[in-house]
């Protein structure tokens, strides 16, 4: 079972589905009256309280929240958008479809972006940077927002694997510009596939409402022929996916104090073979405790004890290191040719992505490990814990770790 939201599924999600099939009523749009049960609405109403922010805008996945995010604060050709370089691809093919250009920066020991580093990559043509708050550990905001208010430039956080997560008390998501969360299946909460985007720029939302719905205002109830100001696409959620979240949400202070009392015990058995330390937390109290990253003194025994224990280090994430998307480092569109990486109203150089360019990054990756608390994902991290193993399995586990760890590191055994 990939997340913790899916590794719960139950007859609360089922007795919300039966709830949308005895309506009639699978889109979003209903009847304003007690017939429509309004899944996606209340579900839209309840992340934007607790994000603490005016506005969210359910859609079909992560990728469209941020494509939304990107489109709706006008960014395009021409334009560029920065990244970490350890995230999922999608936080950077959704700026490439928006025809801007992802201009790649480091991470630092939080595994989220290097403040100093965004800030030396801002150029004339930035217009927004994307923190990504990596693993469930909340980004270093302070420092990026106080970059991303020195330039002017609007700060997108995706929050996608952080459902949940909070910095200084506050949602993670709800505190830059724009915010999306992903309910794919390796979320914190799930409907298998769907994303939210949070903001308080109630321009932002309209336009991000009318792009996610053929141009529409917010929460049509008529046909608006004639007065749509743009086109849009269809984004939009169902009220099955709608349903199964607010089920899902009802679960998430279990799910959050069931990872963190986890989490403390692996640490407290990990950290006690010298050597290893653990990522940089800007907020410990607000990790979501999805994973516990464990670095290594050097990439040689990170990958002698990631290989005994069937896991690997994250620099071999296939899903998250910029040096694994060959799509990205060829600059391949579906199309294959105009903005941003065959443009001329982009910068006259040509786009230039190339495995190794951030060697920071690299070198942190390659030193580092996953220790799964609640998000099993074999393409990151295969060893460690799910949502419903309890005290007993995280401490064997630990245990298991903390042995071939101090073998590797000390040439001993414990
Ligand atoms: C950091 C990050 N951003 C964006 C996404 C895209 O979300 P989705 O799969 O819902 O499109 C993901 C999904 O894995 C993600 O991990």
């Amino acid at each position: 079972m990939p997340g913790p939201g899916l590794d719960l599924l139950g007859p609360e999600e089922l007795a919300q589905l039966t709830d949308v099939l005895a309506s009639g009523h699978l889109s979003r749009y209903g009847p304003d009256d007690a017939t429509f049960p309004a899944k996606v609405r209340r579900f839209e109403e309840l992340v934007a309280a607790e994000s603490g922010t005016r506005f969210a805008l359910a859609v079909n996945s992560g990728t469209s929240a941020l494509f939304l995010a990107i489109t709706a604060l006008g960014i395009g050709p021409g334009d560029e958008v920065i990244v970490p370089g350890f995230t999922f691809v999608a936080t950077i093919s959704s700026i490439v479809y928006a025809r801007a250009r992802p201009v790649l920066a480091e991470v630092d020991e939080t595994f989220n972006l290097d403040p100093a580093d965004v800030e030396a990559r801002i150029t004339a043509r930035t217009r927004a940077i994307v923190a990504v708050h990596m693993l469930g550990n909340p980004a270093r905001l302070d420092e990026i927002k106080a970059v991303a208010a020195r330039h002017g430039i609007p700060l997108i956080e995706d929050a996608a694997q952080a459902f949940g997560a909070e910095y200084r008390g506050r949602w993670v998501g709800g505190q830059g510009t724009a915010g999306i969360y992903s309910f794919n299946e390796f979320k914190t909460i799930t409907c298998g596939d769907g994303g939210m985007l949070v903001t308080d720029d109630e321009a932002l939302y309209r336009r991000a409402f009318a792009m996610h719905d053929q141009g529409h205002s917010p929460n049509r109830s008529g046909i608006e022929v004639g007065n749509r100001p743009f086109l849009g696409l269809n984004l939009r959620m169902t009220e099955l996916q709608g349903a199964v979240l607010l089920a899902q949400v009802a679960r998430l202070d279990q799910i959050r104090t069931h990872l963190r009392a986890n989490r403390d015990l692996v640490q407290s058995i990990v950290g006690e073979v010298p050597g290893l330390c653990f990522r940089q937390q800007p907020d410990p109290d607000g990790d979501l405790a999805t994973h516990l990253v464990v670095i290594f003194p050097d990439a040689a025994s990170a990958a002698a004890v990631s290989s005994e224990l069937g896991s690997i280090t994250l620099a071999a994430s296939g899903w998250h290191v910029y040096n694994h998307m060959e799509h990205v480092l060829s600059g391949r569109t579906v199309t294959g040719r105009g903005c941003p990486f065959d443009c001329s109203c982009t910068d006259d150089r040509p786009a230039n992505y190339v495995a190794g360019m951030l060697p920071a990054t690299d070198a942190l990756l390659e030193r580092s490990m996953s220790f799964s608390i609640g998000v099993q994902d074999p393409n990151l991290a295969p060893f460690g814990l799910q949502m419903r193993d309890g005290a007993d399995v995280a401490r064997a586990r630990a245990e298991q770790f903390r042995a071939i760890a101090a073998r590797v590191l000390l040439g001993g055994g414990q």
